[in-house]
């Protein structure tokens, strides 16, 4: 069995990676040479927790490689996964397909025997459909079968999501496309997992539906955060309580900025355009998605409250500014809307993440950044806590007080204890706690 992966962005390199190490022989494609070339020399051009040496051990055993051939990789593979980019489009939450439909063209041109096509990058419902015709319409005489797998990794746990995931989605609709899944995914039927075969579309939507149900699930349990603090209640406690029963569930219920990344905003868009295309709108995502952009605006009026209502000329110090932890994806991250609403409001902003620097330089300006978290917090008016890694869980609060010119936090993503905080003197707020 031999896979081609096409596209070596997030899914496509982390999903690759992984089934080489299923033992699957694996040829990872990519446009960008300079990528390729750095892929073959074991640079990884993400960061995700234990790619690297999955990469290093793979390429080793031959089972991995990298190309700019999409040509002669998809001719030799059994199987081609389209995991190309699919970025929000200009129109009204539509996600961009170009690339998916360029893909599919290319691949069309130059398959002979029979293929399946797999498309594994998040696709509005149709796509499959879609790049079934453009196949047909360029090689009327090919053979083969399209089918959609959407992958659910989350970055910074992505190799263990695809290692053990809850479960494997497969739109495939004849037995030999559905065999050839079978058999790359044969060692996860070894530890149980349940594998899902559906219709192409049926597929296409859970994808988008779970997004859109976790995205919800935030926005929920932000929403009583909003009203804890109105009438003094505890968001930990009331998502404990809720999510104890067992059909609520307790993961996913973590009052914070509101969430961000490459996947929830964007999925959110494109399954609402879906909806509204298709004349059956999903009014509840709509609200969710409004209600996530104004919760940004909402936590800068946090940090400006909790500044004594102006935070013109005062030095903010920022811990974390990628969209969560264990990533240098700042993607829709909340700290690129609550930034640059301080800053509207006079803030002087310095800034430290362990590993979202780089990018944030080229998507913030007037920031100054330090090397660990200590150094940005030199006279501050305030720290505030926008990402919750895992090194800004256990800080030294006496050096944190006795830095910050007045010793007021503001933690966006609830990792003290207003209790304690109190205690140790500072001038401390959070998200849903009572003080
Ligand atoms: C998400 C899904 O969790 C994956 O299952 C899916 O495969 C992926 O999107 C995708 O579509 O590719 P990811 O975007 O990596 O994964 O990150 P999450 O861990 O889901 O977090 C998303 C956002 O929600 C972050 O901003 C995070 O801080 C926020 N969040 C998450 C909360 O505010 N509270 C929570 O309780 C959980």
């Amino acid at each position: 069995m031999r896979i081609a992966m096409i596209g070596t962005g997030y899914v496509g390199l982390v999903s690759g990676t992984c089934f080489s190490e299923f033992g699957t022989d694996v040829v990872c494609v990519d446009k960008d040479e300079n990528k390729i070339e750095g892929l073959k020399k074991g640079v990884i051009p993400i960061f995700e927790p234990g790619l690297d040496t999955l990469v290093k051990n793979n390429s080793e055993a031959g089972r991995l490689t990298f190309s700019t051939d999409l040509a002669a990789a998809a001719k030799d593979a059994d199987a081609i996964f389209i995991a190309v980019g699919t970025p929000p489009g200009e129109n009204d939450g539509q996600a961009d397909l170009s690339y998916v439909y360029q893909a599919a063209k290319e691949i069309a041109e130059v398959i002979d025997g029979y293929k399946v096509i797999i498309t594994k990058s998040t696709v509005p419902v149709g796509t499959g459909r879609a790049v079934e015709r453009i196949i047909r319409e360029t090689r009327p005489d090919a053979d083969f079968d399209v089918v959609s797998n959407p992958e659910f990794l989350r970055e910074g746990a992505a190799i263990n999501d695809f290692m053990r995931p809850d479960r494997v989605v497969i739109g495939a609709e004849t037995k030999r496309a559905q065999d050839i899944m079978a058999e790359l995914y044969r060692p996860l039927y070894l530890i149980e997992t349940p594998i899902l075969f559906t219709k192409l579309e049926t597929s296409e939507l859970i994808k988008y539906a779970g997004n859109a149900f976790l995205a919800t699930k935030i926005s929920f349990i932000n929403q009583m955060a909003d009203l804890c603090e109105k009438v003094g209640a505890d968001v930990h406690q009331v998502a404990k309580g809720i999510g104890l029963d067992g059909r609520i569930g307790r993961k996913f219920l973590h009052a914070g900025p509101g969430y961000g990344g490459s996947c929830f905003p964007k999925d959110t868009q494109a399954l609402a355009y879906t909806a509204r295309e298709a004349g059956a709108p999903v009014s509840l995502v709509e609200d969710v998605i409004s209600y996530n952009s104004a919760r940004k605006r909402q936590m800068a009026e946090k940090v400006i409250v909790q500044c004594g209502g102006s935070v013109a000329g005062k030095k903010i110090a920022v811990l974390g500014l990628t969209f969560k932890p264990n990533t240098d994806d700042m993607r829709d991250s909340p700290s690129l809307d609550i930034i640059p609403l301080l800053q509207e409001k006079g803030a002087q902003i310095s800034a430290y993440d362990p590993e979202g620097m780089a990018e944030a330089e080229e998507l913030l300006t007037d920031v100054s950044y330090g090397q660990n978290a200590y150094e940005i917090m030199s006279d501050a008016d305030a720290l505030v806590i926008i990402t919750e890694w895992n090194e800004f869980r256990r800080l030294d609060l006496d050096r944190v007080k006795g830095l910050l010119k007045s010793p007021v936090m503001v933690d966006l993503r609830n990792i003290y204890n207003p209790d304690e905080m109190k205690e140790a003197g500072f001038d401390y707020l959070c998200v849903g706690r009572p003080l």
